[in-house]
């Protein structure tokens, strides 16, 4: 692939600009980006000085002439500036320095349109005002002492303002959980806001958590974040392990202290609300390769709630899938009775990868293509079927021929490897265009692996 290319592509669409200086200051790339900030077009720009194209900018008012002076880096910095058409642009950007061997070499800057973004704060803010919690307690079935224990757990948790984790795999109900929270306590007709952390650039969450305080000195309006417009309610925080590192240590400053400052300001003040986080991944593990600062994930362990996978908690199942049954016998207007035995038998041996969710969507899936009044295996989707025949036939040759290797998984791979072009070689007469073409890779592939995997023409009967 040419990435080259494709890098410039995605400069060329991303709704930020990035400007490269060398180390004199000099422009050495400039992305047209969508937004067109800097007003300016590229070919005007390289080669420039950057106070050249910014006539209004000094050395002492330029971010990027700052960091080239000072090597250090500056992150979601809120600026205002006149652009090449003298046009006033509110920004927010990120100014690195650029290294080599030590030495500065240059700067970059990535910046984005702040007016943009507070559109995006509002709408974020107004989808999510509408956007309540649904789900009570009583929409959590099942009458396993597992289940029973969960939902003593939120009653007794619920009106409580300490921080809360929930961790569970994919479909194990978290957001059920979190909304059950916020529901059972005296928070319920306050916001519930929930964001997904995964989803926002990490340079503009930051000014999404706290607001931005722009006003004083750029006219533009002032922008609430969602920790204040969830105030006196929750704020739900879902795959926290994808929050930057940097802004997981603000928000662990917030949930101590209670205070929140909106980027741009310097005064703080105190907001009440309940952070809920969630993650779906184990959090020592989530640690341990750095996603997650182990002293954020203290403070919001204070009280958790560990989700536990289908597979070990089968004793559910056929509540659960009743329960689905008659939702969707109500929401299709169908009369269906039950399932037949191999299917709930089927239940309790599959290992459920998408847990609740995935049954929920198998049942859906059912009730909807069944002719009959009862659901059996050819009602279920294809992949079920599938994996099934998999799994019943134990003659996979790939599994059988695993047993054979052992050590690293890469030397495993590589022998595996190995052994697979030997044996096309030989299919083909040691004929290299004919066995690439087997194998659909380039013959100079071939060439390549069967050096790096020392396969000789002449040698390889084995
Ligand atoms: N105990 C339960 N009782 C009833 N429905 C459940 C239960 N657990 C999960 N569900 C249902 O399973 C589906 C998935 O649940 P939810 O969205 O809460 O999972 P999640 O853990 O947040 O998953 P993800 O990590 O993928 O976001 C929802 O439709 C939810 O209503
Ligand atoms: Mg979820």
């Amino acid at each position: 692939m040419d990435y080259k290319n494709i890098l410039k592509l995605i400069s060329e669409n991303l709704y930020c600009g990035i400007f490269i200086v060398d180390k004199y200051g000099k422009v050495v790339y400039y992305n047209q980006s969508i937004n067109d900030l800097a007003g300016l077009k590229v070919e005007s720009a390289i080669g420039k000085h950057l106070l050249e194209i910014f006539p209004r900018l000094t050395e002492e008012t330029s971010t990027i002439m700052r960091t080239l002076k000072t090597g250090e880096s500056l992150k979601n910095y809120a600026q205002n500036y006149y652009n090449y058409q003298d046009k006033r642009v509110t920004i927010l950007s990120s100014t690195i320095p650029l290294y080599e061997d030590g030495q500065l070499e240059g700067v970059v800057e990535i910046f984005s349109d702040v007016e943009k973004y507070n559109n995006l704060v509002d709408n974020k803010a107004g989808r999510d005002a509408v956007e309540k919690a649904v789900y009570t307690l009583d929409d959590i079935i099942g009458s396993s002492k597992s289940k029973k224990d969960l939902k003593n757990k939120i009653k007794k948790t619920a009106d409580s303002r300490s921080p809360v984790l929930v961790y569970g795999e994919t479909g194990t109900g978290k957001e059920l959980v979190v909304q059950c929270l916020h529901n059972e306590s005296s928070r319920r007709g306050k916001p519930f806001i929930a964001q997904n952390c995964a989803a926002i650039p990490g340079t503009l969450f930051e000014s999404i958590l706290f607001g931005t305080r722009l006003g004083s000195f750029t006219g533009a309006k002032d922008s609430k974040g969602l920790i204040e417009t969830a105030d006196g309610g929750t704020l739900f925080l879902d795959e926290i392990n994808s929050m930057d590192i940097t802004l997981q240590a603000k928000l662990l400053r917030f949930l101590q202290e209670g205070f929140i400052r909106r980027v741009g300001d310097n005064t703080t003040h105190a907001v009440d609300v309940r952070i809920i986080a969630a993650l779906n991944e184990n959090p020592y593990e989530a640690i341990a390769s750095g996603k997650l600062r182990s002293d954020l994930f203290y403070r919001l362990n204070v009280i958790n709630f560990s989700l536990s996978p289908l597979r070990e908690s089968k004793n559910d199942i056929i509540e659960l899938s009743s329960y689905f049954l008659n939702y969707f016998n109500k929401e299709l207007n169908k009369n269906i009775y039950g399932f037949s035995e191999d299917v709930i038998e089927f239940f309790k041996k599959y290992d459920w990868p998408g847990n609740t969710r995935e049954l929920r969507h198998i049942i859906e899936h059912a009730v909807n293509i069944t002719e009959s009044n009862i659901i059996s295996m050819i009602d279920l989707p294809d992949y079920i079927n599938i994996r099934q025949d998999s799994n019943n036939s134990n003659n996979d040759p790939v599994l059988t021929d695993c047993e054979n290797y052992a050590g690293p998984l890469n030397k495993q791979v590589e022998q595996f490897e190995r052994k697979v072009i030997i044996n096309a070689l030989k299919q083909y007469d040691c004929n290299v265009s004919r066995t690439a073409k087997k194998l659909d890779i380039p013959r100079q592939t071939l060439y390549y692996k069967m050096e790096k995997l020392n396969i000789k023409l002449d040698k390889n009967a084995e």
